[in-house]
């Protein structure tokens, strides 16, 4: 087991630097947050560093207006970064401390990082932190394996820490409405030449050299069918198909889960983006595969038919979970592309 008094190595082998300034050290600790998922991997945050603290923003540029036109799952992208923070920070022996929302002039100021006391990692620390790397989404079906109800209540826990409750739903009846749900969703989403065409905007040839958005092999698409995916996918109807496919993927999933909040604010969203990196990073530690099912809930009619299904409060997320080989990575923007950095002082006075 790796101990605090061991220097510590990203996976590419560059020493954290334990001396370093704080300025340094969150410049390190970002090849961690640029990891995380985001809606059709945007990657809607940029960082700014300034007085030791590392200042998260909503990088509204990289919106989805058509799917996501209250920037509600773009907030979230940008919490699941910040858990990315917290799990990466612990492991290098940082306590962390988050202040949401620091500004109330300033909505695109989602958070603020400071590095808090000294902490002593655990192994648990470290298992979270490599599963960093080792978290994918995955698109494909689920092996034909429960999951444990341990497991299950390890996950519940992961997310009480947010403020975001999680909502666990393995009988068939509930399962089968709410996969009447998805597909219902799936035929109004694609229905919409808008909400196609934006889709196919993030869709990517599998050898795309282009640091954001999915690549057809993220569903499971060869490399010429990947060539023609975004043209297929703006041109085309296929809510029908579409709809068949995710009914059955939430059918035999062995688990769905809802995450839910008791408002539906930005602080709610950016609890969710929280919770759903931390249950994602647990479940990776416990072997578990996830795939999101969030038609239900981007389709407004519906979600008020989800929240009557999984109970109460404002659902946010909803996911299946299972057991299965795992993913390739996604693309992702470097360090460099979302740091702000401050202008070079030119040396002289003016
Ligand atoms: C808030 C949020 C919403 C998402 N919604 C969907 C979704 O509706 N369908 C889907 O297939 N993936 C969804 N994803 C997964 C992203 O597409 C995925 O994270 C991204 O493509 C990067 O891939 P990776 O998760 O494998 O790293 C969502 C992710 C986040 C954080």
């Amino acid at each position: 087991m790796k101990t605090d008094q061991q220097p510590r190595l990203d996976q590419t082998g560059v020493p954290f630097p334990r001396a370093g300034t704080a300025a340094e050290i969150w410049e390190f600790l970002l090849r961690y947050a640029v990891r995380a998922p985001s809606g059709h991997n945007t990657q809607p945050w940029r960082y700014r560093i300034a007085d030791g603290h590392l200042h998260l923003y909503a990088d509204r540029g990289r919106a989805l207006p058509v799917v996501d036109p209250q920037d509600r799952e773009l907030v979230m992208s940008c919490g699941a970064a910040l858990t990315h923070l917290t799990v990466a920070l612990r492991h290098f022996g940082h306590a962390g401390e988050v202040t949401p929302f620091p500004d109330s002039s300033d909505h695109d100021l989602l958070a603020t990082l400071a590095l808090g006391q000294a902490h002593t990692p655990r192994l648990d620390d470290h298992r979270l932190f490599d599963a960093i790397d080792n978290r994918h989404t995955h698109r494909a079906g689920f092996d034909d394996r429960p999951v444990a109800r341990q497991i299950l209540a390890q996950l519940a826990r992961e997310t009480h820490p947010t403020g975001a409750a999680l909502h666990v739903i393995t009988a068939d009846e509930p399962k089968e409405a709410i996969a009447a749900l998805v597909g219902e969703g799936d035929r109004a989403q694609f229905h919409d030449a808008g909400f196609r065409r934006e889709l196919a905007a993030w869709i990517r040839p599998n050898r795309t050299r282009r640091p954001d958005g999915m690549p057809g092999y993220a569903f499971g698409i060869g490399d010429l069918a990947s060539v023609l995916g975004p043209t297929m996918v703006a041109t085309f109807d296929t809510g029908a198909s579409q709809a068949k496919k995710d009914e059955q993927l939430a059918l035999t999933a062995p688990v769905l889960v809802a995450l839910s909040t008791a408002g539906d604010t930005p602080a709610d969203w950016l609890k969710t983006g929280r919770a759903v990196a931390a249950l994602l990073l647990r479940a990776t530690v416990d072997g578990l595969c996830a795939s999101f099912l969030n038609q239900p809930i981007e389709v407004p009619t519906l979600r008020v038919r989800l929240r009557d299904l999984v109970g109460g409060a404002t659902p946010q997320l909803l996911l299946r979970m299972g057991y299965a080989t795992t993913d390739r990575p996604t693309p992702r923007r470097t360090v460099a592309d979302v740091l702000t950095k401050p202008p070079a002082s030119t040396g002289t006075s003016s």
